[in-house]
Formats: structure tokens, C-alpha cells, sequence
């Protein structure tokens, strides 16, 4: 899969996905990620790439020339890409349009800024995504949270292939994989619940004790513990997402005694 980032700021987008698993990939050609500044589509001197917006108004908005030549050069010979641009109008970019770009072999995102872009540039572009309710000063970190969490789920490009797709908002639906002992992960992992603490060495940090339950090899048990873990996590941070998950009978009961423990402590 390839990504073809267009933006006047192109070391902002370039800094953000050259740290980490991403950037390793980028470096190791396992990813295609080529970045363009919008100024090198120009064709005057002064290399403008906005102008004042016809009737008035705060602020600049991009013309339309630069934005054209440069999604005529990326697209050279190939098959359309697929153009998405990002904006605080779009709509909301989440794990299942980053798995539906991942089916992609081309993408390009083109960075919106200033006070936005030229309407008719709308006519090259298939789908405008915003990353959430707030408002950035330009499209360029948006592009990054929308490369990285895409290309993480390419095959190769995390070290654990199923890790991915396993922590919180991984699909509901996903295929049922199996570990190496043969448990189902989509029991330990998603089901469109958050995720459950994790814990490592040492058994005891600053007074700290890691759970019991985690070190005595039953893992019948590290499931229950894990489940409710992540049915505790979601119902006080994302209770809407208790909407959509798959819960069994069990789940249920245990939200229930969580809802009434919560209320009886006010
Ligand atoms: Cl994609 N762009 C900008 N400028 N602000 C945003 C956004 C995008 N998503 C959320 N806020």
C-alpha cells in the first residue's frame, strides 16, 4: 500500500511518522509514505499557494492550481488513488475506515489549512475524514493519525501480526484467531470494548503489588479478570460503546453489579 501526503508543511507530517514501528517500516520500504509540499505544484515565482476568499472574509483559502498539478503528478500512470482530504468538516475517522484505506493500494491525503480549500478542488477528492471534535490549526496531524493507524494494520508491519487489530476498537466481528493455547484472542482482546491493564516486571514497584491473578497460571481465571477488567474500563470511560459490543450473559450481570456498586457509592 501507498500513501502520497500532500501539505504546505511537509516536515510536520514527516516528523510525526518517523518515530516508532511506522517510521521503521517507512525506513525498511515495507511502507510507501512519499510527502509533497504543496509550494513545489506552483508555477509562479513567489511559489503561492493561497489567496484571498472571493466575498469576503477572514483568512486565506488554498487555490486551486497547485492542488490540481500536484494530484495530476501523483497520479502519473497509475489507477486513480483514492483522495481523501482532512478537515474539521469531515466526517469522523475511525478503526473502520482505517481498515476499509487499508484494503487500498493507493491513497492520497491532502492536508487542508487556513480558513479551508477551494470548493471545485471537491471534485478530485472521494472522502473528506476530521479526526474528532476539535479544531487543529491545519490538516497535517490529522494526515499522520490517519497514516499511522492504516498502515499498523498492513501484514508485516507490526512485529505481532494480530496485535493490531486485538487492542481496544478492534472490529466486534473480527475472525476468531486463537493463540498458542489455543484461547480465543477476541476474548481477551476487542469486542468493541477498551482494553484491560497490563502489567510486567517488578512483582512489586514502589509499594505497588501487580495483581495476583496475573501470576498464578490459571488462565481461565486471567481471562474472567481481564473481561472484567475491560467491561470496569469501558463502562467508566466509554460507556456508549457497551451499546455495540458483544456481550455474553455473564458480561451483563457483571455491568449490572458495576452500575449498582457505582450508585450505591453516589
Ligand atoms: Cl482533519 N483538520 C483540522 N484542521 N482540524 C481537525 C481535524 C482535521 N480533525 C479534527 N480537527
Amino acid at each position: 500500500m501507498r500513501f502520497d501526503v500532500i501539505t504546505i508543511f511537509p516536515a510536520m507530517v514527516e516528523q510525526a511518522l518517523r518515530a516508532g514501528i511506522i517510521g521503521r517500516a517507512i525506513e525498511r520500504g515495507t511502507l510507501g509514505v512519499r510527502v509533497h509540499d504543496l509550494r513545489d505544484y506552483t508555477t509562479d515565482r513567489h511559489r503561492v499557494v493561497d489567496d484571498e476568499p472571493y466575498g469576503g472574509g477572514p483568512g486565506m483559502v488554498l487555490k486551486p492550481e497547485p492542488i490540481f498539478r500536484a494530484l495530476d503528478a501523483i497520479r502519473g500512470e497509475d489507477a486513480p488513488p483514492f483522495v481523501v482530504l482532512t478537515s474539521p468538516q469531515g466526517t469522523r475517522f475511525t478503526q473502520d475506515v482505517a481498515r476499509r484505506l487499508s484494503g487500498k493500494a493507493h491513497v492520497v491525503l491532502l492536508c487542508g489549512r487556513y480558513e479551508g480549500i477551494d470548493e471545485r478542488v471537491r471534485a478530485r477528492i472521494d472522502e473528506e475524514v476530521s479526526i474528532g471534535d476539535y479544531v487543529l490549526s491545519g490538516g497535517e496531524l490529522a494526515a499522520a493519525v490517519v497514516v499511522d493507524a492504516t498502515m499498523r494494520l498492513i501484514p508485516g508491519v507490526l512485529g505481532n501480526e494480530a496485535s493490531g487489530e486485538f487492542e481496544s476498537f478492534g472490529a466486534a466481528d473480527a475472525e476468531i484467531e486463537v493463540d498458542v493455547e489455543g484461547v480465543p484472542r477476541s476474548q481477551h482482546g476487542a469486542g468493541g470494548l477498551l482494553d484491560y491493564p497490563h502489567y510486567t516486571r517488578p512483582a512489586e514497584f514502589m509499594g505497588m503489588r501487580a495483581p495476583e491473578v496475573l501470576m498464578n497460571g490459571d488462565h481461565a481465571e486471567i481471562r474472567r479478570w481481564r473481561r472484567e477488567q475491560q467491561l470496569r474500563k469501558t463502562l467508566k470511560n466509554r460507556p456508549d460503546l457497551l451499546e455495540g459490543a458483544a456481550l455474553s450473559a455473564e458480561d451483563r450481570r457483571l455491568i449490572e453489579a458495576m452500575r449498582r456498586e457505582d450508585a450505591r457509592k453516589g
